[in-house]
């Protein structure tokens, strides 16, 4: 009896030990599980005060700006633009994500392109939460602004975007000028669609499509009527992007009843303002170094406003070239300080590779750059011509009181390169002129190769 008793009591312990095993298995499940909830409670919290903390930012940013507007019309630095706080919220609300639209957004400027891309974004994400489908969707657009403005980079995006929402199986990207297509006919035109639809799909660019039913083009009529059948024909497949100035295609659209309803998305990209140049040329330059070149006065230092405004001042001229003539600017900037480097090293100093100076940035100022210029010995050298000499010297006075108003960033003072040389002949006139033009290259007024148009400064003889 007793043995049996204490059997059950052994059980009864065996049991007791089970279920407090058991009960300590469930409390450290529930455990873990709280603390994993309280994880996620945390890591909501966190994503929410951040995106409250980066609406605040932008807010702050924006209003900021809109201060700095007030005094400073020329230069607003806010880098928050609408369409970069539409997307952090859309990327941290519905967990949207898009490599080339963060590129994009990256993009100075371009706010209308921008506002246009997260349009078609929300389109096909509706059009996708609705389970309809794309394929009836017309994608092909057109891309209106000067040169520089970003077209063919933001094109090649618009195929990696596109593909990446599902419009068009592949992103292959061919590129063509409206001239071209024109010269290759309707049957090289066909070519280039079958190139794209073997790679799955994706954008064919047409850059400058006016061209095709501009003046000596004679093939352009037939391969536009051949274009816009496949825009239709090739619908989830390829898309088209025509681009090219505004003036021109505005007048492409008006004459081809055709156009306006197969390409239906129309994105303006704006001449750039001097403060998108100043940003535009920070970025490329922190893009080429990684980040590690250093100027004088800082990438938005007062050196770099000027670079800007100088490129700025070519805005409405034909050929103003935005973004690319920061471009050439920069390459000119390097080129100077690769000199300077040269010059030091070779005088025994140990100049910093990583570091522009004012001259690399703005180059030499006018009077020393005088000194260093063949062109002004000479012309001191020639006997007499007072009153050209006089002429000469009051442009370089202008120039030099001009550098001195970009220094103090002042607006500057309007003067005329045209010069007219009066004389009779054998007076010096030719010799005169070529000097001149050897003085304007060295204050930097012209390039090497606009050179020549000193030899046609207007020139008349007195009688
Ligand atoms: N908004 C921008 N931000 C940064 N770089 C830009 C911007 N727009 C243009 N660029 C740069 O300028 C250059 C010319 O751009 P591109 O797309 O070829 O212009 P377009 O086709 O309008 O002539 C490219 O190197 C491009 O990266
Ligand atoms: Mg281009």
């Amino acid at each position: 009896m007793k043995k049996l008793q204490e059997l059950d009591d052994e059980i009864d312990h065996e049991r007791r030990i089970m279920k407090y095993k058991a009960e300590e298995e469930d409390q450290k499940k529930t455990l873990e599980q709280r603390q994993a909830d309280l994880a996620a409670v945390k890591a909501s919290q966190r994503r929410i005060l951040e995106q409250e903390a980066k609406l605040k930012a932008s807010k702050e940013a924006k209003k900021a700006s809109k201060q700095a507007k007030g005094q400073n019309t020329e230069y607003s630095l806010s880098d928050v633009d609408d369409s970069r706080a539409e997307w952090e919220h859309l990327k941290a609300t519905d967990g949207c994500e898009s490599k080339p639209l963060d590129e994009l957004i990256e993009m100075i400027g371009l706010e209308e392109v921008k506002q246009e891309f997260l349009s078609i974004k929300s389109k096909v994400d509706t059009t996708t939460r609705q389970g309809t489908s794309l394929a009836s969707e017309r994608f092909s657009c057109s891309m209106l602004g000067n040169p520089g403005t970003g077209k063919t980079t933001v094109a090649r995006l618009y195929a990696q975007f596109l593909t990446e929402v599902g419009v068009i199986p592949g992103n292959c990207f061919k590129e063509k000028t409206g001239a071209g297509l024109a010269n290759i006919g309707v049957s090289g035109c066909k070519k280039l669609v079958d190139e794209i639809l073997n790679e799955g799909g994706g954008v064919f660019f047409i850059d400058e499509a006016y061209q095709l039913t501009s003046g000596n083009n004679p093939g352009g009529g037939a391969v536009l009527d051949y274009l816009l059948a496949e825009v239709e024909n090739q619908r989830g497949k390829v898309v088209f992007v025509l681009a090219g100035y505004h003036k021109q295609m505005e007048s492409f659209f008006a004459h081809n009843p055709g156009l306006p309803s197969r390409f239906p998305i129309q994105m303006n990209f704006a001449d750039y303002s001097d403060d998108e140049l100043l940003r535009i040329l920070e970025l490329k330059v922190n893009n080429k170094f990684n980040g590690i070149m250093e100027c004088d006065d800082g990438l938005r230092g007062l050196y770099c406003r000027i670079i800007a405004r100088r490129v700025g001042r070519g805005r409405g001229k034909d050929g103003f070239g935005n973004a690319r003539a920061v471009e050439n600017t920069l390459s000119a900037v390097y080129k100077r300080q690769a000199d300077r480097l040269r010059r030091e090293r070779k005088a025994g100093r140990k100049p910093s590779d990583l570091f522009l100076t004012k001259e690399d940035l703005i180059g030499p100022e006018p009077s020393e750059a005088l000194t260093r210029c063949a062109g002004w010995k000479k012309l001191q050298e020639l006997i007499g011509l007072g009153a050209v000499k006089e002429a000469v010297r009051a442009l370089v006075d202008s120039i030099q009181q001009n550098y001195s108003r970009e220094l103090a960033e002042k607006p500057l003072i309007e003067y005329s390169l045209n010069k007219v040389f009066l004389g009779n002949p054998g007076t010096g006139k030719t010799t005169v002129a070529k000097i001149y033009g050897e003085i304007l290259v060295a204050l930097g007024l012209l390039s090497k190769g606009e050179g020549q148009c000193y030899i046609s400064i207007p020139f008349r003889s007195t009688p």
